[in-house]
């Protein structure tokens, strides 16, 4: 595939300053003359904030880096996730074009994309909503034939799904990621042949598109809105995407607060934390019957809601003068779980603590993709006792 930067380029290059600063945080990750390991990030939040990559900021990074611009240029040309045109504004479609995707139909997907986007990859739809192309293996041969749309994948499609996804795209809506045949995950088509036990009471959608749909970050995004294609950081996102603490939008990895480069030069990172209680792969449960004796009420209602009746929580656009509750106080409340709510509108105690049964349902169906237990942890009831200023003991409580 022969990858060039684009005939027509830009004056020029920056970042936007909460991306300056997210970039220059991604630095100081790695040792005094290693920076040049930075050069994926820095390109690819170059990438989120102009859509493409362009010589100008291709450069730009290896200004940051102090790298050779051929350095970065080979290896924004190596990877097809970097754009080196202008893409659609609403989505950049890849179709993937690998031995199983095109024995089940990848031609045809990317007859659609002639027709629909362009006769060409990598040039633009007449309406400019739209681009495409055709990539290797995207690792989702069992769901073959599958594209990338945006950041999520889209799977077992046909020329008429596809069709479809791009009519519902254009329209503004954003469709559910994952199969489209009705497949869970990427268990037989017939159905489950073993382990069906684990479909009762199990999330609406597969942790992978579970958790695109709780991080609303791929073509929809905020409260269920119609909204067009909007890269949280980027300069055209809506005033009401949440900004963290260091003044970005949307979640990025970035330094811990007041903790400075060690002596190895790596500096310590607001990773994930694994929380040694959870079950890691566990069922997650939500059936009456098997929650603890104290749970509230409102948690046991919400056991029993279906997930078409489950209602998504009304979020805020930003934490209330600026200053989020300290959410890891509930039990099974992680800082990337944290993260995960603030996507959701959720920055306080009291927030939580007000959730009705069909919006805790709807929490748990649609976190239970990142092993929280918003039911079974009863976080509403944990939220109500530290919104007041007290302690909860609830880790101390049997739970069984
Ligand atoms: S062959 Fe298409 S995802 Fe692997």
């Amino acid at each position: 595939m022969l990858r060039r930067l684009n005939a027509e380029q830009p004056d020029n290059f920056a970042f936007t300053p909460a991306n300056l600063a997210w970039a220059e945080a991604q630095i100081t990750k790695f040792p005094e003359g290693r920076q040049a390991s930075a050069v994926i990030p820095l390109l690819w939040r170059a990438q989120e904030q102009e859509g493409w990559l362009s010589r100008p900021a291709i450069e730009e990074v290896g200004r940051m880096l102090d790298m050779a611009y051929i350095r970065v240029l080979e290896v924004a040309t190596f990877y097809f996730m970097f754009q080196l045109a202008p893409v659609g504004s609403v989505a950049h479609v890849q179709i993937c074009g690998t031995t199983s995707c095109m024995i089940c139909g990848a031609e045809d997907l990317v007859a659609v994309c002639r027709d629909r986007i362009a006769k060409q990859p990598h040039h633009l739809s007449a309406d400019g909503k739209f681009s495409w192309e055709e990539v290797e293996c995207l690792g989702a041969c069992a769901n073959a034939p599958m594209a990338q749309i945006g950041k999520d994948y889209y799977e077992d499609l046909t020329a008429e799904k596809l069709a479809a996804l791009l009519d519902d795209m254009a329209a503004g809506k954003v469709p559910t990621p994952g199969p489209q045949n009705g497949r869970y995950a990427a268990e037989p088509s017939s159905g489950l042949t073993s382990l069906t036990a684990h479909a009762d009471g199990r999330a609406p959608h597969n942790a992978s598109a579970g958790l695109a749909i709780a991080l609303g970050d791929t073509l929809k995004r905020i409260d269920g809105s119609e909204v067009p294609l909007v890269t949280p950081w980027r300069r055209d996102a809506p005033p009401d995407v949440p900004v963290d603490a260091t003044g970005a939008r949307g979640r990025g990895p970035k330094p811990a607060a007041q903790i400075p480069a060690d002596q190895t030069g790596v500096t310590k990172q607001e990773a994930p934390e694994i929380n040694a209680a959870r079950p890691v792969g566990g069922a997650v449960v939500s059936s009456a019957d098997d929650l603890p004796a104290s749970l509230s009420a409102a948690s046991r209602a919400a056991a029993a809601i279906a997930p078409d009746d489950a209602v998504r929580p009304a979020g805020l656009g930003q934490a209330r003068d600026g200053v989020a509750d300290d959410l890891t106080k509930i039990e099974g409340v992680a800082s990337s779980t944290v993260a995960m709510l603030n996507d959701l509108g959720v920055y306080h105690l009291d927030q939580i603590a007000a959730w009705s049964a069909a919006e805790i349902a709807w929490v748990d169906q649609t976190l239970k993709g990142a092993n929280c237990r918003v039911i079974r942890d009863d976080w509403v009831a944990q939220a109500a006792i530290l919104a007041t200023g007290q302690e909860t003991d609830f880790s101390k409580r049997a739970r069984n």
